[in-house]
């Protein structure tokens, strides 16, 4: 039986991959703000899945939650770093606030579960599987500073890679438009008027999951770095 801690598992493509991981039998760490939304997907899923409540900002927090978790159920397998969020704006006049918030989860987020959890994920062999983004490998106009902290999960994924490559798989999962309510946090109104369509047409957030399965569950012996997956628009 595996334990896998999932970030931001209380919406989107965090909460489908909890959902799919249950189901296949993993003992699941839930992590994220919204205690309501996480006490009601573990309801749903079963004693299994274990409520973390935790803002990734908060190393105290995450080092309190994951300890928590390891004294009860072993040494974590896989960690999802899966937590973030973007602001569409323009870089000129854009919101410094918003900019430090997306810098905050999910650069220094992820950064700040994987300090507390490596340990642990080496001493198990285990598993880093990161959420990029399409904005890892390419800018967009009106999402520069998402794109950037994008960027960084790509130097983080390969650097931990190389430092540790007998003892830990790593993983980024770089995704198109996603249909959840990512693109709903956006809090200029001219730009979520531009986007949400967008999104909507998306790709599901369960076929993110698969992806994330998919990858958990490659053979032994193989490692899948990277996936991209974008929605194919010509079918829609
Ligand atoms: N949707 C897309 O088009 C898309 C495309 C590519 C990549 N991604 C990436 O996929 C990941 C998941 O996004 P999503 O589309 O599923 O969005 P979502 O539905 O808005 O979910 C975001 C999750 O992150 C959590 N979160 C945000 N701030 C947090 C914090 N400070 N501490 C702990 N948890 C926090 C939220 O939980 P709480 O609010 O309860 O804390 C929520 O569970 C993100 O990293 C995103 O950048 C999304």
């Amino acid at each position: 039986m595996k334990n896998i801690i999932i970030t931001g598992a209380s919406s989107g493509i965090g909460a489908s991959t909890a959902r799919l991981l249950y189901a296949k039998g993993y003992t699941l760490g839930l992590m994220a703000r919204s205690v309501d939304k996480l006490e009601a997907l573990s309801q749903e899923l079963g004693a299994n899945a274990i409520v973390l409540p935790c803002d990734v900002t908060d190393y105290a927090a995450v080092k309190s939650g994951l300890e928590q978790f390891i004294a009860a159920h072993g040494d974590i397998d896989v960690l999802i770093n899966n937590a973030g969020l973007g602001y569409f704006d323009s870089l000129v006049g854009g919101k410094i606030e918003e900019w430090h918030t997306m810098v905050d989860v999910n650069v220094k987020g992820v950064l700040n579960c994987l300090h507390v959890a490596l340990p642990s994920l080496i001493r198990s062999t285990g598993h880093v599987v990161n959420l990029g983004s399409l904005a890892s490998h390419q800018v967009f106009p009106n999402s520069g500073v998402y794109c950037a902290t994008k960027h960084a999960l790509i130097a983080i994924s390969n650097s931990l890679r190389l430092e540790i490559p007998d003892k830990l798989r790593v993983t980024t999962i770089s995704p198109g438009s996603v249909d959840t309510p990512f693109i709903h946090s956006t809090s200029n109104p001219q730009m979520l008027e531009q986007y949400k369509d967008y999104f909507a047409a998306g790709l599901r957030p369960e076929m993110i999951a698969e992806q994330i399965v998919h990858a958990i569950e490659a053979p032994a012996g193989s490692v899948i770095s990277e996936i991209i997956i974008r929605p194919n628009r010509a079918m829609k």
